[in-house]
């Protein structure tokens, strides 16, 4: 499937994103910034995210911040949106599976390239399983 990715960073995830992209060059990405390592405050990427997801510009996203935890909690205050943070490729895998995420949350102070880009793949290539798990979703849409 081809998807239009929406990708973002704070400072602290600022090399992460830009390794990320040059690994997936086949994808077009809309990059949201941050576009340097100076300090800078997570949410504003985690909402610049979310309102991809929520306007349709994007549907998916990727966002790294040092943990990964900033940017997923400020993404998932948008109702678009299911961030999930993942530090193997088997959390992407059932996120996707079971959760329908849409967005990948990554630490760039906790998980190695290799990882980040197995993530990645994981991610962007596993298939929504529906069924019971559609209507678990729907419980918090
Ligand atoms: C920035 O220093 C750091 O706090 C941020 O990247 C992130 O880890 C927040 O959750």
């Amino acid at each position: 499937m081809k998807h239009k990715i929406a990708i973002a960073s704070d400072h602290g995830g600022f090399n992460l994103k830009s390794v990320i992209q040059e690994q997936f060059q086949d994808i077009e990405w809309i990059d949201l910034g941050t576009d340097s390592s100076e300090s800078v405050d997570w949410p504003d990427f985690g909402f610049a995210v979310g309102n991809a997801i929520e306007s349709g510009e994007a549907d998916v996203g990727i966002l790294v911040c040092g943990t990964g935890i900033g940017v997923s909690m400020a993404a998932n205050r948008n109702r678009s949106v299911r961030a999930a943070l993942c530090t193997d490729v088997t959390m992407a895998r059932l996120t996707r599976a079971h959760n329908d995420a849409n967005v990948l949350c990554l630490g760039e102070r906790i998980t190695g390239r290799a990882t980040a880009f197995d993530i990645v793949e994981a991610f962007l290539n596993t298939k929504f399983e529906g069924g019971r798990h559609q209507r678990r979703i729907d419980k918090i849409s």
